[in-house]
Parts: structure tokens; sequence; C-alpha cells
């Protein structure tokens, strides 16, 4: 009889065996995304506690059906204000102080041109792609535009592909923003496919000094409009000038003046009420994000620190220190104002609860990004009807922090961990999110499309940090893959 146990413990562990293997085949197939699916289509519907989708020949928009997003344009006949073409390059890059590196261009250069517009104004951006061979795009980054006009491949256009070109149409809304690739982004914007975009308000403070300062790292190197080090702006003393800063690094930068005090008197394009001078502070901008200071330059001159690289407002030198140890706190910077929305009024709810847990995505298995416990493309998509107040809580239990950047809309920040906003209306488009730390934001629905809602560190939105925010009754024509090899991050 001794010897049947044997064997049936080796039955056993064959057919566990058996079983195990069978099991994590069938969760493998079930993790692997299809060749082509659509953007809109994904994950499951996620309604926020509002009312969900009316059923019938075009109640349900979650998939197919409805309004095309690529028709959501400006009219094609109001004229454009400002015209600008480009030609975007695969190429061997040298910057100035800088070893070669394979990287993009925009006109022969990197970062691309600046493109400066006054608000109201009609900006169309025409871009041909010469060689880039995975195909590109170009997102307005932080512009709350119309859907169309996105720039997001296999979302709201397909990658343009190489002897291709698009044609890019907005209205320009004053403040501080920057385009980029969302084909491939993660290669293309690291390798420089993106610029700033800078527009003046209606009505200019007179007098002051704009200097828009574009933060990218280029093959591990800090650099500032493409300049690595310290770059000089020679101003006299008592002159204001405003330093846009936009960080287009995957990490968040702190940046921080020496030799004077500053005022942050906006954040991602908009205005922050009454804000008080800063000394002895740094202000946090996240990855995707910007942050404009003031600096009243005094005889000393003024340095602005960009964590590694720096700008000296001056005609001759400018103090130096050490970095700050604390950080302006939005939360209660600056004055309250009256928003045009009661935040109370919302109708929806949505949890963006990211973490982290094993799985497979796509075949492969990892320790990957989770929203809401799922992995992707098991993810929410967030339903909303056109003209509806509703709110988000995001939270992060992930370990990491995560730069939360939502297309085409602002967000008014409430709270950050209970504890309410009390400074100046902060409205962001790109949000750092550290671990632990719960946010309660707030907005109008009034853009209808289908928006992108994702991490800017970009490979955690390649590692399934992404989803959409998607308005009831509008649909995508455009697939992830395909014979266009859309591939947004
Ligand atoms: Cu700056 Cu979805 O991107
Ligand atoms: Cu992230």
């Amino acid at each position: 009889m001794s010897w049947s146990r044997p064997r049936g413990r080796r039955a056993v562990a064959i057919l566990t065996t058996v079983a195990l293997v069978a099991a994590s085949a069938w969760l493998w197939a079930l993790s692997l995304l299809p060749a082509s699916y659509s953007m809109a289509s994904m994950g499951h519907p996620d309604y926020g506690g509002g009312p969900a989708e009316a059923a019938g020949p075009h109640g349900h928009s979650h998939g197919s059906g409805g309004i095309d997003v690529s028709t959501l344009v400006p009219d094609a006949g109001i004229p454009a204000d400002v015209r600008v073409d480009l030609v975007a390059r695969a190429q061997r890059v040298q910057l100035p102080g800088l070893a070669e590196f394979e990287g993009f261009t925009l006109n022969g250069r990197t970062p691309g041109p600046t493109i400066e517009a006054n608000e109201g104004e009609l900006v169309e951006v025409r871009v041909a792609n010469e060689n880039v061979r995975e195909g590109m795009t170009l997102h307005w980054h932080g512009v709350d535009l119309p859907n169309g006009m996105d720039g997001v491949a296999g979302v709201t256009q397909n990658a343009v592909r190489p002897g291709e070109d698009h044609v890019y149409r907005f209205v320009a809304q004053a403040g501080t923003y920057w385009y980029h690739s969302h084909q491939a982004a993660h290669p293309q914007v690291t390798g420089g496919l993106l610029g700033a975009l800078v527009v003046a308000p209606r009505r200019p403070t007179a007098g002051v000094v704009d200097l828009p300062a574009l933060v990218h790292l280029y093959a591990g190197v800090r650099t500032i409009n493409g300049q690595p080090g310290q770059v000089r702006r020679a101003v006299p003393a008592g002159t204001t000038v405003r330093v846009r800063v936009i960080n287009t690094d995957p990490g968040p930068m702190p940046v921080w003046v020496t030799g004077a005090s500053y005022r942050v008197v906006a954040v991602d394009g908009r205005d922050i009420n009454q804000p008080d001078p800063v000394t002895g502070q740094a202000v946090l901008v996240t990855a995707g994000g910007r942050a404009d200071l003031e600096v009243v330059v005094p005889a000393g001159g003024a340095r602005v620190e960009l964590a590694g690289s720096s700008i000296v407002l001056s005609e001759a030198g400018a103090p130096s220190g050490p970095a700050p140890r604390a950080f302006v706190d939005l939360l209660h910077y600056g004055r309250p104002a009256p928003v045009p929305f009661d935040p109370d009024a919302a109708v929806r709810t949505f949890d963006y609860a990211i973490g982290r847990g094993f799985g497979l995505i796509n075949g492969r298995p990892g320790f990957w990004w989770t929203i809401n416990g799922g992995l992707f493309p098991n993810v929410p998509m967030f339903m909303v009807r056109t003209g509806e107040v509703v709110r988000f809580r995001v939270s992060n239990s992930s370990g990491e922090v995560h730069p939360m950047h939502l297309h085409g809309h602002h967000l008014l920040v409430l709270s950050r961990n209970g504890v309410r906003a009390t400074g100046s209306p902060w409205l962001v488009d790109s949000l750092n999110v550290e671990s632990g730390e719960t946010y309660q934001l707030a907005m109008v629905a009034d853009n209808p499309g289908i928006w992108m809602d994702h991490c800017h560190n970009l490979p955690h939105a390649r590692e399934g940090l992404m989803t959409h925010l998607g308005y009831e009754g509008y649909s995508s024509p455009y697939v992830v893959g395909g014979e266009h090899g859309n591939h947004p991050e």
C-alpha cells in the first residue's frame, strides 16, 4: 500500500501543475491587448454615482455611435491670426555643450519654435512629418481646445506618417502651455519633439519682460530652452520679469529664486489671485505643469534656480544660495476669488485611485500601476454629460509620485488629505499626487469629446496609468494599433 501514496501524490502534483499552467495561460491570453482596439470602449464605463447612459440607438456612446470627435473643431471659416509651419524630423541633434544624440526636431531645432499668440486669436499650425518613422502628432498640453484638435493618436486622429501633414486650429487662451507629440509620446517627447506655447493676455501688464523657460532633460542633461547650465538675461535693476517655467520632464521640479523674492502669478495657464511674495521657499512644478514666476530684479541681480540649471536676471552677476527646504503650498496661496461654478452641485464623483499590483499587461508579468484596483485595460472610463459639474477623488497608494494630467479641462483643487483649499482658486491640468495623498477636485464638463486622463511620467502611462474621460453621445473613429500604428504613449 505504501507505493500508492507517492503515485497519488505525483498525480496530484501533475494535475496541479497542469491546472496552474492552464490558468496562467488563460490569464496571459486574457491580458493580451488586441492588435487594434478603440480607446473609447476600453475598460468599463464609470458613472461616478450619476445617471448611466440611456440605452437605445444613439444612447450608448461607450464604444461606437454618437458624434464623431474628429468633427469637434473650430469653424473652418474663421481666418487664422497666427500661422505656423512646422517640419518634424528624426535626426541626430547637436545642442551646445552636449554630446550628439538621436532625437527629434521641429524646423531643425529642439525645442521647436516658441509659438506666440494673443488671447482670443486663432492659431493655425501645420505640421509636416518628414521622416519620423512611427508617425507623430502634436498635442497642446493644457489648452482646453475642441477635442478634434487634441492631437492624440488613436483617439482624436491617426498618427501623421512620414510624408503626411496635419493642421491644428484653436482659439488661444491666455497662459503658458507647451506642445508635444502624442504618438509614441515617451520616446518622442524625451527625444525633443516639443516646444513652448505662450499666449499673452488681452490686457498685458505694461513693462513686464516675458521669459519662457522650457526645461528639458536631453540625454540626462537639464536644459533651459535647449541650453544647458546657466542662461542669462541682461535686464537692468528694477525690471519686472515673468519667467514662464515649463516642466517637460517626467519628475517634479523645484523652482526658486535667490537674490529676490518672487510671486507665483500663474499655474497651468491660470492666474493666481493676489499672490503673496515668496522668500525662502521653492515652488514645485509637476511633470507637464507650468508655473509663472514674477521677479522684480534688484540691484544685485536675481537667479531663478531650476534644479540644476539657472537663469541669471542681471546685467552683471546674481547671488546663488542653497535650495530651500520649504515649499509654497498652493492650497493656501493667494486670496480666494469667486469661481464660475458650484463644486457642491456635482452630480458625479469619480474615484481615480492609483495603486500597484502584480499581474499581466499585454502578456507581460510585472508589478504594474492599478486604477481602482484594475490593471490596464481593465480601468474605468469616466462618463459625463455635457454641462454637468463633476468631482474627482484622486488618491495614490502606489509608493511613487504621479503627475496626473487631464486633457481639455482645468480642475479646481478643493482639498488635499481632507484639508480644504483656502487660497486663490487653484486650477490645474497637471497635478502632483504624492504617494499617500488624496485630492478632491471639481470641474464643469463643458468640453465634449474623449479626453485622456493619465500620468505624465510617460513611462508610467505606457505601463497602464492611463484612462479617459468620455462624454455621453460622442465616439472616436480611430483605434489604437491598426494600420496606422497609433500608440498614444
Ligand atoms: Cu502632455 Cu496626454 O499629455
Ligand atoms: Cu506616474
